[in-house]
């Protein structure tokens, strides 16, 4: 079963005044300009001062890994996480009320994909049993210093492997996988999604957030678009315009609740289309 929710779009266009509505578009069109004149200035900086930088992220998929765990920490970190708080919340909050009806006493068996240095341990419940996997080695002291400030999640081991064969992993073995901002880098996501199911118990849910491609008919999608080789290279791998709710949605769960979230961010702009749910194996 596939459902689709609007979350937060605020009201509805219907009773909003007509030069309301002119202004938001000139807002708009001047947001996605701006944004034009970012990217170009971004290629032309990675094609001419940056060249050195943008030469080593090409042919060195180490050096790409290691700056981008370093860039991702001090760089993006501090712009991308506060604004990510609202999507983040809700995503726990759907984790809660899919599993409210379980016994509370027995631990939570979790797995966080592609967990970085640890942007969700602050929203996790009390009385998890957490493991956490991510393909880069370079996060894993990021992740270790930053997770000695939660202690009230019982951690069981950190696993450096793709997503795509998590072999660490037994069957069967975990109530819920969460992954946020994932599917964007990950080289297959339907591999991915194979291998979610099969380390899920029977029931399992697998929670989700991931930022996805604009609509067809927006400008932003040619935006995303344009950047796109460049965002590669700095963000290791992150694809802009990845429809990954339709993969979730073919990836054989016996139920998907899906909610699209537009962040009103002027920063999140490129990645301002999200997506939010749970899926049940
Ligand atoms: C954009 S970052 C998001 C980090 C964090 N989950 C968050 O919400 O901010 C993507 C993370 O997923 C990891 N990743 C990407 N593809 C992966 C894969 N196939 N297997 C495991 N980890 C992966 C990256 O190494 C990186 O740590």
């Amino acid at each position: 079963m596939w459902q689709s929710h609007e979350f937060n779009h605020g009201p509805k266009e219907s009773i909003i005044p007509q030069h309301s509505i002119t202004t938001i578009m000139i807002l708009e069109a001047l947001i996605a300009m701006s944004w034009f004149v970012i990217c170009d200035a971004w290629w032309i900086a990675a094609l001419t001062i940056a060249i050195p930088l943008t030469v080593m992220l090409f042919f060195s998929k180490t050096f790409r890994s290691s700056f981008f765990a370093w860039f991702f920490v001090y760089i993006i970190g501090p712009i991308f996480q506060p604004r990510t708080i609202a999507p983040r919340r809700k995503a726990f909050q759907i984790l809660k009320d899919s599993i409210a009806d379980r016994d509370k006493k027995v631990p939570l068996e979790v797995l966080e994909i592609g967990v970085a240095e640890g942007p969700n341990l602050q929203f996790y419940p009390e009385n998890c049993n957490l493991t956490v996997l991510d393909k880069n080695k370079f996060f894993e002291s990021y992740y270790a210093q930053n997770a000695k400030k939660f202690p009230h999640i019982s951690y069981q081991r950190t696993v450096i492997q793709p997503a795509e064969n998590m072999s660490d992993i037994a069957d069967s073995s975990l109530d819920v996988v969460i992954s946020t901002y994932l599917h964007c880098s990950c080289d297959d996501s339907l591999a991915v999604l194979k291998e979610v199911r099969r380390v899920l118990k029977p029931g399992g849910k697998y929670v989700f957030l991931e930022h996805v491609c604009y609509p067809e008919n927006e400008f932003g999608l040619s935006i995303q678009q344009f950047i796109n080789p460049i965002w590669f290279l700095f963000f290791n791998g992150c694809t802009l315009d990845r429809n990954t709710a339709s993969k979730i949605k073919r990836a054989g769960f016996s139920e998907v609740i899906c909610d699209k979230y537009i962040s009103p961010e002027f920063m999140m702009y490129l990645v301002r289309h999200q997506i939010i749910g749970v899926a049940t194996k």
